[in-house]
């Protein structure tokens, strides 16, 4: 079959590359435009929410499958537009979306089916705010509503943060209309991991968990990030994988039933293990970012034929084959990334890496040739090992070779794991 696959981060890069070796591809598509993954597939300089030219692409070039990286084009509809006019989509249409788009859509549905996650109250204006934070136990999470590329979320120690926070969020507006509504939430202590399932409405396919390293430092310190970092699979307890399926997942599955929630795509639920059993901090609609990229090495079977069957609904395997390995990835950001990523600089060393490291590419475009930093992430890393500590060490070892002005990434990916 001819795939488009959307979006041009590391995540869809993996996604492509893995889509590469499936043998039921035709030809392989990607918007919007890449360097990188152009070397694999044929890459085109369309927007992600320009629907009426994805739509007029896919009928140019005979498309029979539309994959969907990122959350933006899902929020807006695009599985809804595209399917519409008899293209199959692998992502959920805009109602699911949600889910991801507006945290007050995602905690109230957890609520409605019985779904476990922090206590919470959803906070219209500023004053109404002010006041409730007088009433709070501290620590407590303030989030804006809607999409903030994972930035939108503060852990506030006291009053004073809180304040601060209320006025980032809902008076100075640096989320622009993310934070007209803010949720007020219990913090939860625990550990924290990704468990995302391919879901085809009335079944999932639940994948490997993994490990997201969300703060910009070593040591779990720094400003959030979209993700620096990331280890699959997370050895969990037959226990409490049975507890995430059966308490989580199937619950999610019976709520998008009942509310007649059409879903084809990934459910990514971001958990926190607390003493009480896993609980959800927030759903994604898509794969996740690195997660996908840590998680993509391992699977054995063909991606593709399993998203296909997920896109028609009908899921036939009830569990993935994977390799018996460890995946590390590790996420090279540019200098000023989070808040003012750099661009322009010159990378060295691409070539230079060992044959069976995978990079992903994210921010980068090709300038004479030469690969130049072009966004806050650039690059992914991905290391296969027989334990966490090879595949750390393989990735920790090549990275050396790879070289920018201002390169950063943290060091400690994995670390504690065997
Ligand atoms: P979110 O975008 O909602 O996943 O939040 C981003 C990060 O903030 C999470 O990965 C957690 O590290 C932290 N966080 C979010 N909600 C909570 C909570 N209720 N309790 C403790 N930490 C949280
Ligand atoms: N890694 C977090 C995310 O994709 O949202």
């Amino acid at each position: 079959m001819n795939v488009l696959v959307i979006g041009n981060g590391a995540r869809e890069h993996a996604l492509c590359w893995k889509i590469k070796q499936s043998p039921l591809l035709k030809e392989l598509y990607n918007l919007p435009y890449s360097d990188a993954i152009n070397e694999i597939a044929i890459s085109v300089n369309i927007s992600t929410l320009d629907f009426e030219k994805i739509y007029n692409f896919c009928l140019e070039k005979n498309i029979d499958f539309v994959i969907v990286g990122p959350e933006e084009p899902l929020s807006k509809g695009i599985a809804d537009y595209l399917a519409l006019r008899g293209i199959m989509v692998f992502g959920p249409k805009r109602q699911g979306a949600m889910l991801e788009a507006s945290k007050q859509v995602a905690k109230e549905f957890m609520q409605r089916n019985f779904i476990p996650t922090a206590d919470f109250k959803i906070i219209y204006n500023s004053q109404e705010a002010k006041k409730q934070i007088k009433s709070e136990k501290y620590p407590i999470v303030i989030k804006v509503d809607g999409l903030a590329s994972g930035k939108g979320v503060r852990i506030c120690n006291n009053e004073e943060e809180a304040i601060s926070t209320i006025k980032d969020f809902m008076e100075d507006k640096i989320f622009g209309s993310s934070g007209s509504k803010i949720i007020i939430e219990e913090y939860l202590k625990g550990y924290e991991c990704s468990v995302m399932a391919i879901v085809d409405s009335k079944r999932f396919l639940i994948l490997p968990v993994s490990k997201d390293h969300k703060r910009l430092l070593d040591g779990d310190n720094g400003p959030n990030t979209g993700g620096m970092g990331a280890i699959c699979p997370l050895s969990i307890e037959e226990d409490l994988l049975e507890e995430i399926k059966n308490e989580i997942m199937w619950r999610f599955i019976v709520g998008i039933g009942r509310e007649r929630i059409l879903y084809q795509g990934i459910i990514y639920a971001g958990l926190m293990i607390t003493e009480k059993g896993p609980k959800v901090l927030e759903f994604n609609c898509r794969f996740g970012d690195p997660e996908t990229q840590s998680i993509l090495p391992l699977i054995k079977e063909d991606l593709l034929e399993i998203l296909w069957q997920a896109a028609k609904g009908k899921l036939e395997k009830e569990k993935l084959e994977i390799l018996d390995e460890k995946c590390v990835s590790v996420v090279i950001s540019s200098k000023g990334y989070p808040f003012n990523p750099i661009k322009g600089d010159e990378i060295e060393g691409l070539d230079e890496v060992e044959n069976d490291i995978i990079i992903f590419h994210s921010g980068t475009k090709k300038v004479n040739g030469k690969y130049i930093t072009n966004g806050g992430r650039v690059l992914s890393l991905s290391a296969l090992g027989k334990n966490f500590k090879e595949a750390r060490e393989k990735v920790y070892r090549n990275i050396k070779n790879i070289k920018f002005n201002g390169m950063h990434y943290r060091r400690d990916i994995g670390n504690g794991y065997k």
